[in-house]
């Protein structure tokens, strides 16, 4: 985007209705369904208008469920921790548990992306260190890795794309950043709006090739997506992004619990239940294994 059309921008935020209008009949090139989904493509999709679908999968089971319905870009994210591991947050996630799920997604599938989150503490100090573990988890099988933050992380950014990692950036509420942003809060209003901006323009300056907003506003999502070449990924933050993720778990309606910006999908976790409490039921009462489930000899 030029320094222009930036500041005209900025000058007239008033007008980011406008800016969505021309979004949806932004369609310059026709997208051909890729085989395989390739970094390339993200802005391919963005270019032409076409929705880029995100799930989050951390195991072998739910993966390729995934890549069957269709779904274009897989995030083994560290929300790993609160659906699998029991952790309260993000924080306690390692390197080692991300390798772990990310192999395992990247054994059982083929056409999506894989998006493996670099966990807490393991990126922040230093671009080397952001370096080493993101090669850990390009080896096992990630295709780009994702990381939090604005500015200060513009040089592992940098380094890290130009040494063959592509890198998702994500900026809004940043869960590896509770404590200090005082829990999951709606972030980018009034004057952390700029902020917001400048952060984004600064990743992909760095050379990020996606972005993850997760809970602005929605205006503030439009405008940077329309202010960006690469595209946006939302959650919780409107429809006027270049694509959605959400986690997988939310979206199927597993947990009694779900925030606000999470449309269930289904009702898996009650369906689970009651099949549980079916076969349970079954082997008490010796209705389970009947002659169909075992060899006599
Ligand atoms: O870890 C995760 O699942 C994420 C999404 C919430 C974007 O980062």
């Amino acid at each position: 985007m030029s320094d222009r059309k930036y500041s005209r921008m900025m000058c007239d935020k008033t007008k980011f209705h406008h800016i969505i209008e021309s979004m949806s009949e932004s369609s310059d090139s026709e997208f051909v369904e890729p085989r395989v989904w390739r970094v390339q493509h993200l802005a391919q999709a963005k270019r032409a208008g076409r929705k880029i679908t995100m799930l989050t999968s951390y195991d072998a089971i739910t993966a390729p469920i995934f890549e069957d319905a269709g779904v274009d870009t897989i995030l083994v994210g560290d929300s790993y921790g609160n659906v699998c591991l029991g952790h309260k947050s993000t924080l306690p996630v390692t390197l080692e548990d991300m390798e772990r799920a990310t192999a395992a997604v990247a054994r059982s599938t083929t056409r999506p992306l894989i998006i493996a989150d670099l966990p807490f503490g393991t990126y922040e100090g230093s671009p080397t260190q952001a370096f080493e573990s993101a090669a850990r988890l390009m080896k096992v099988g990630a295709n780009a890795v994702k990381l939090e933050g604005g500015e200060a992380r513009v040089a592992s950014v940098s380094l890290l794309s130009s040494s063959g990692i592509p890198v998702v950036g994500h900026l809004g509420f940043t869960p590896q950043s509770e404590n200090t942003l005082g829990g999951p809060r709606i972030q980018g209003r009034g004057s952390e709006r700029e902020r917001l901006l400048h952060n984004a323009l600064a990743l992909q300056e760095a050379g990020a090739c996606l972005l993850v907003l997760e809970l602005t506003p929605a205006d503030v999502a439009a405008e940077i997506t329309e202010a960006l070449d690469i595209p946006t990924i939302g959650i919780g933050a409107g429809p006027h992004t270049s694509g959605q993720v959400l986690v997988w778990s939310d979206m199927a309606g597993m947990t009694d619990w779900t925030p606000r910006f999470v449309r269930r999908f289904a009702e898996l976790g009650s369906e689970l239940h009651n099949a549980a409490s079916d076969y349970c039921e079954a082997v008490k009462t010796g209705s389970f294994p009947d002659s169909n489930h075992y060899h006599a000899k």
